[in-house]
């Protein structure tokens, strides 16, 4: 199978069932679907469920339906049950990187945080350790757990939101490590929903992402990691970790972690900061609405209660603006943005932006 497709890019099989779906959409989800996933699906169903719920920014419209499913089964449930009435489905992890638009998502959203979240130790030698892990499971939990059993190579990650699934896709991480540096296999379900496990020397991970189409939902991973640390090291580590994180980071509001990708050259890693360049675009603490640029560090956004998408969006246009003005830079964006816009769609823009007073924390 090929795994080179660009995760920005949506599949014809999405796209096709996106447009039909458009078309003849007038009142939300057929019956039949509501009623064979009531029949069918195990898990918890919502439904006009607000995104907000389930986003940590706390901003998004609602989703016609929202499901949490209690075992694989039941996932591939939804997906087989919506598939065939052509209703798209939307897989979500924590939303600890999403930005849901104020119109909500239209379909279903499969929502694996906190479900699918059983992980053991499967395989251990005299120098490392492999633990097979569900993709709902949130991260902290096995950050802990590798604490708890002295294996090292979590740690740089402590403080990363959002389950396995999520930091496994966008390849997650930090100066010090990212994800591909730990993954030893991914579990996921094709498009045709058959069950496929790749090994780590056929995963193509880049910079903040997997390159896994769209269509497939990661169900599990196996992480290796090395027992090389104390359990005192780990801690330690983690303590450090943690408070890298919140002297630099605004922790205290909602917010969608680093809003751009560092720009990168020829692949070579970066060479100037995103939020370096949007502090020198002069955009430190600049608000939209209840939106606002962190003061803390300006590769933030934050929600200071009462933002909407729009707002956030507003303020990613201005940045991306004011940067290319500036340094001829074009920012990417990290985060993943999803759903439709409220009716109408007006955005702030640069006319109404203010800067704000001084951040709580
Ligand atoms: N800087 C500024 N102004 C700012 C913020 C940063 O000038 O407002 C400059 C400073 O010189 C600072 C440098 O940028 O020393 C680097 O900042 P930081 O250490 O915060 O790192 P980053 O490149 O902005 C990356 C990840 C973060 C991760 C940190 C720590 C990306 C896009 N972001 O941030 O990941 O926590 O390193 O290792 O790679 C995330 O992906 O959501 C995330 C938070």
């Amino acid at each position: 199978m090929s795994v080179t497709e660009p995760m920005t890019k949506l599949s014809d099989l999405e796209q096709s069932l996106i447009k039909r779906w458009l078309k003849g959409r007038k009142s939300g989800v057929p019956d039949a679907v509501k009623d064979e996933l009531r029949l069918k699906f195990a898990g918890e169903i919502l439904f006009d469920e607000p995104m907000r719920h389930h986003t940590f920014i706390k901003i998004g419209g609602p989703a016609d339906i929202f499901l949490k499913p209690k075992t694989e089964e039941d996932a591939v449930t939804a997906v087989r049950v919506a598939r065939a009435g052509d209703v798209p489905v939307y897989f979500h992890g924590g939303g600890a990187n999403t930005l849901v638009r104020d119109g909500g998502i239209r379909g279903c959203v499969l929502c694996l945080y906190d479900c699918l979240n059983e992980f053991s130790v499967i395989a251990e030698t005299a120098d490392h350790v492999d633990i097979s892990a569900g993709a709902g499971t949130p991260f902290s939990k096995l950050v802990h757990f590798s604490r708890d059993i002295a294996a090292s190579g979590l740690t740089p990650l402590t403080g990363i939101p959002g389950c396995l699934g999520g930091l496994v896709c966008m390849n997650a991480g930090t100066r010090e490590r990212e994800m591909r540096d730990v993954v030893r296999s991914v579990t996921y379900l094709d498009k045709d929903l058959n069950r496929l496990t790749l090994e780590s020397d056929k995963l193509e991970f880049a910079y903040r992402r997997l390159k896994l189409p769209r269509t497939h939902l990661i169900l599990r991973a196996v992480l290796r990691l090395e027992k090389l640390k104390s359990r005192e090291e780990l801690d330690e580590e983690i303590r450090y970790y943690q408070k890298r994180r919140a002297d630099t980071q605004p922790l205290n509001f909602p917010n969608l972690g680093s809003i751009f990708k560092n720009p990168q050259v020829s692949g070579k890693g970066p060479v100037v900061t995103a939020g370096r360049l949007v502090e020198e675009a002069g955009l430190k603490d600049v608000r939209v609405g209840g939106a606002r640029i962190s003061p803390k560090h300006a590769n933030f956004i934050i929600n200071e209660g009462t933002a909407t998408a729009n707002d956030v969006l507003s303020l990613i246009d201005l940045a991306r603006e004011k940067v290319r003005a500036m340094a001829g830079i074009e920012l990417e964006t990290e985060i993943r943005i999803v759903g439709e816009d409220a009716e109408p769609s007006v955005r702030g823009g640069a006319g109404s932006c203010r800067p704000g007073g001084m951040e709580a924390n």
